[in-house]
């Protein structure tokens, strides 16, 4: 039996293709039990039917406070058993409810070298701020945003020719190669114990 990963996601999906096509290409031994959007429009959906996961749209009602919302998606979540919840540009923030429901089982991908850049516009602060190294981080979750225990990181150097579109680019590429090498060993490691 592979084990079972969840997938949120609230946009394009690129890093959850990168996780599909890892598995297709025999590198990463898990099975996508569902990938869930927070948006009924989120191009990652198509990813995911056209590859036959199954896929979930979980809206946020009006009126529904974050907890409400969470406990709708902890209820989804549970239904299919995951041994890792994997965040690919799922744009909500978690309560505090749904990070100790799933202590330790939830990764999220981020698009600076943190601590540095939490949030939004990362690549605008590098180059704003001159760096001369960028990249992305994979970190557990826990309620303060961006700040959980990080797991891996990839580094580019920034060129004096990068745009935010350029950045934007070449980080992606390391995201899509340190995300489903990053769930391996997670789930190697983890399966050890
Ligand atoms: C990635 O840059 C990731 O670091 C951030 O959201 C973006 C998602 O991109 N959390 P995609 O939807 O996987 O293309």
């Amino acid at each position: 039996m592979k084990p079972k990963v969840v997938v949120l996601i609230s946009g394009n999906g690129s890093n959850l293709q990168a996780i599909i096509d890892a598995i297709e290409a025999g590198q990463l031994n898990v099975e996508i039990a569902c990938v869930i959007s927070d948006k009924a429009d989120a191009y990652g959906l198509q990813r995911a039917e056209k590859h036959q996961i199954p896929t979930e749209i979980l809206t946020k009602q009006t009126q529904e406070t974050r907890e409400q919302y969470d406990e709708r998606l902890i209820t989804l979540i549970q239904q299919y058993q995951p041994e890792l919840i994997v965040l690919a540009g799922f744009m909500r923030i978690l309560s505090k409810y749904f990070v100790e429901t799933f202590t330790g089982k939830i990764i999220n991908i981020h698009p600076s070298l943190l601590p540095k850049y939490p949030g939004l516009h990362t690549h605008q602060q590098v180059l704003q701020n001159g760096d001369t190294e960028h990249g992305c981080t994979i970190h557990y979750v826990t309620e303060d945003v961006d700040a959980g225990e990080i797991i891996a990181q990839a580094k580019l150097t920034v060129n004096s020719d990068d745009t935010e579109e350029t950045l934007k680019q070449r980080v992606h590429a390391l995201e899509h190669q340190l995300y489903p090498a990053t769930i391996q060993k997670y789930l190697n490691e983890c399966r050890s114990d």
